[in-house]
């Protein structure tokens, strides 16, 4: 029998710590999201943010921007809530409307506010596997979801499939980590050759990319966890990137969409922000 692993309970356990540290930080703690666009996916998701921190116990403060603002614009809103004393973290949810660089834009994000983890130099200590900055929260709710359930991961070999800057790049080098997963990590994508045989080999495999279906059970290997990161709307269903069906029947345990990996995203984008408010308190 399949183990389902839902985001719900640790994701909650992670809540329940921000919510504390938040009380023991004995300050206002600030979140500020950027939406450009009227994506109605991005909506929902940044909706789902500020319900969120609200509930632990956070400010939110909610940018709207229309899909035809300039890109100076955008930069200067970064900008200014970098100089803003309220906002401890900052988050341009992604993608933004075509003609807008995500680059510039997250360039402009002062790395002690980078909610998200998503400036160069957040993923640049990430890649050098030194700590002090916020981890990138998708990937970061994975790897404390694979501790949740106890998932071994030294020695392992990890399959990702995606390589962005959201959640593949960083997700392989958390698991490639020494002092931490210490897996063995392939990183497949849309160029890879015969994705079956490679994700065949994968102990832990994590699906990014985007493609409903992509992965079937024919290239899971009997046991393996499968950690599945997409969603995508299919006939008003929202389903991920694995056949969940026929992977059930060969994996040792799986992530549901909705419902897995979305919760950990979430509380990780939270667990950032209470971190950045105490080393900005600390700081002084
Ligand atoms: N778009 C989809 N997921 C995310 C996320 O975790 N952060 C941001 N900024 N944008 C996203």
């Amino acid at each position: 029998m399949t183990k389902l692993l839902t985001g719900k309970e640790p994701a909650q356990a992670i809540k329940d710590e921000v919510a504390e540290r938040i009380t023991a930080l004995g300050k206002r703690v600030g979140l500020a999201t950027v939406l450009v666009g009227d994506d109605p996916a991005s909506e929902v998701y940044v909706r789902m943010k500020h319900k969120a921190a609200a509930k632990v116990g956070m400010y939110t403060y909610d940018h709207k921007l229309p899909a035809d603002t300039p890109q100076e614009e955008v930069e200067d809103l970064v900008r200014s809530l970098n100089a803003d004393p309220s906002v401890d973290g900052i988050l341009v949810q992604l993608p933004l409307p075509d003609g807008l660089n995500p680059d510039t834009v997250i360039d402009c994000i002062d790395p002690g506010k980078d909610a998200d983890g998503l400036h160069p130099h957040s993923l640049g200590l990430v890649v050098l596997e030194r700590t002090g900055g916020a981890i990138p929260a998708t990937p970061q709710g994975i790897m404390k979801m694979l501790n949740f359930y106890e998932v071994e991961t030294e020695g392992k070999v990890a399959v990702v499939i995606g390589r962005s800057r959201l959640v593949g790049r960083p997700m392989g080098l958390l698991l490639n980590h020494k002092s931490g997963a210490n897996s063995t990590v392939i990183f497949a994508h849309s160029r890879t050759r015969d994705l079956p045989s490679i994700t065949a080999m994968a102990d832990i495999l994590i699906v990014a990319a985007g493609r409903p279906g992509l992965v079937e059970a024919e290239g899971v290997k009997p046991g393996a966890v499968v950690i599945d990161v997409g969603i995508n709307r299919v006939d008003d269903k929202l389903v991920g990137d694995v056949d969940f069906d026929s992977i059930s029947e060969v994996a040792s345990a799986i992530t549901p969409v909705p419902g897995g990996v979305g919760p950990m995203t979430i509380a990780s984008l939270l667990l950032n922000t209470v971190a950045l408010a105490e080393a900005r308190a600390e700081a002084g």
